[in-house]
């Protein structure tokens, strides 16, 4: 079938296929321990309870027509007020821009910002900048990272490629690795922003910083969350955020994303998601509103919440680490945050039971699907190359109980590795 240019050349998604193998094994019968989605169970990690009050509330009160272009201006508000408290950050309703998730968001500062052509500077692994890049014929300039440094770009990897970028789309808590810049690295980052942007005429387009902060909610122990606003304000005209509901309280479904930054460019991304039709459902726009101003419920929900969450990053990062004292090529990096563990499994080259040479990080994880019924995703699937033999945990949809029974059969099928 003869369609456009940009429709063939779309990449698929590698956890797709991963899934495509897990759904053949389950029409046999098989339990597998499914780690790759960065998703939750809801009967695991339910929405907050007051949440859900309201939004059928809002059904109930006919909030059902179309919301505005921007967000419900409630909403926006207490938007607002959030950042304020939980951040120190002063956007007001007019800064500020609601839609249906944060996906729209992250397309809508794409489209507000890059040229076909021009550079977007990212680091690997990283989600889904690649795909934005395609859709808009943008240049993609992926920066690999390195263990050592948590998988977290440092402002020496970025210094080479940013001259004359048109973005630099920054994570943290990062989806996949669950790590976080320190303040060190993110102001070293930042200054490198101000000094390209110090050499560029007035008439250029300035670099800008996409900063997707979708997990900052979601920090363990002593990791703080930083911004490059807050650490830098001369940075304020050139970054975007990202942020939004649907992590933090565990609501994938429920579609309420929010993005703030300078007014004349949140203006544009509100056209651009407006032609997209891409607006948050209005009654969950209604209730979040009135949710967000519930101090107290919030705060709980996320106190219990990060701690379930947290144990099962933990519980997983322990039985890899005892793994590895066992003699075992591998290895893991302490949880920061978000709903992710990244774990290091360096088997490539070893032989399976049936004769089969580990060549790849897919191989491997293919190779733990079926021999041990636990699917995780390699951080290929996130722009690494094939050899790098680190993987992605998501913990969202697991007991602990479920996470502990892992462990053995894990280590079965490794011990099996010649
Ligand atoms: C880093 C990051 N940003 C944004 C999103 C998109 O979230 P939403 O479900 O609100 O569209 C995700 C979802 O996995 C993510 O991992």
């Amino acid at each position: 079938m003869q369609v456009s240019n940009l429709a063939q050349n779309l990449h698929g998604s590698e956890i797709i296929k991963i899934a495509g193998e897990i759904n053949e094994l389950k029409k046999k019968g098989e339990q597998i321990a499914n780690l790759t989605i960065g998703d939750f169970d809801s009967a695991i990690f339910p929405i907050p309870d007051k949440l859900q009050q309201l939004i059928i509330k809002a059904y109930e009160a006919h909030q059902t027509n179309y919301p505005p272009a921007d967000g419900v201006l409630d909403l926006r508000e207490s938007v607002s007020a959030f950042l304020k408290s939980r951040f120190g950050l002063e956007y007001n309703a007019q800064e500020i821009l609601i839609s249906g998730g944060s996906r729209p968001l992250i397309y809508a500062i794409y489209l507000a910002l890059v040229n076909e052509g021009e550079k977007v500077v990212f680091p690997s692994p990283s989600w889904n900048n690649n795909h934005y890049c395609d859709l808009l014929k943008a240049e993609a300039v992926i920066v690999p990272t390195q263990p050592e440094n948590n998988f977290m770009p440092t402002a020496d990897d970025l210094r080479p490629h940013v001259k004359g970028a048109a973005l630099l789309s920054l994570c943290s808590p990062l989806n996949p690795t669950g790590t976080m810049f320190s303040k060190e690295d993110l102001e070293a980052i930042c200054d490198l922003v101000i000094e390209e942007n110090k050499s560029r005429s007035k008439s250029e387009k300035p670099l800008y910083i996409l900063y997707d902060q979708i997990y900052s909610q979601l920090t363990f122990g002593d990791h703080e969350h930083f911004n490059p606003v807050s650490l830098r304000p001369q940075l304020r005209d050139y970054v975007v955020f990202v942020d939004g509901s649907s992590k933090c309280f565990a609501a994938t479904g429920v579609r309420v994303g929010w993005g703030f930054g300078p007014a004349p460019i949140i203006n544009y991304m509100k056209a651009i998601v407006g032609h997209m039709g891409a607006w948050s459902p209005k009654p969950e726009q209604v209730a979040m509103a009135k949710f967000l101003k519930e101090d107290e419920a919030v705060g709980s929900y996320l106190t219990t919440f990060k701690q379930n969450i947290q144990k099962s990053l933990e519980t997983l990062y322990h039985g890899f680490i005892s793994l590895k004292e066992k003699g075992f090529a591998v290895d893991a990096i302490t949880p920061m945050g978000a709903i992710y563990l990244t774990l290091q499994i360096d088997y490539s080259g070893k032989t399976t039971p049936a004769g089969q040479v580990l060549q790849t990080s897919t191989d491997i994880n293919f190779y733990l699907i079926k021999e041990a019924q636990v699917a995780l995703v390699p951080f290929s699937a996130f722009g690494a190359d094939d050899d790098v033999n680190w993987f992605r945990a998501s913990l969202g949809a697991s007991t602990v109980a479920e996470i502990e029974a892992i462990l053995p059969r894990i280590e079965a099928a490794l011990a099996r590795l010649v």
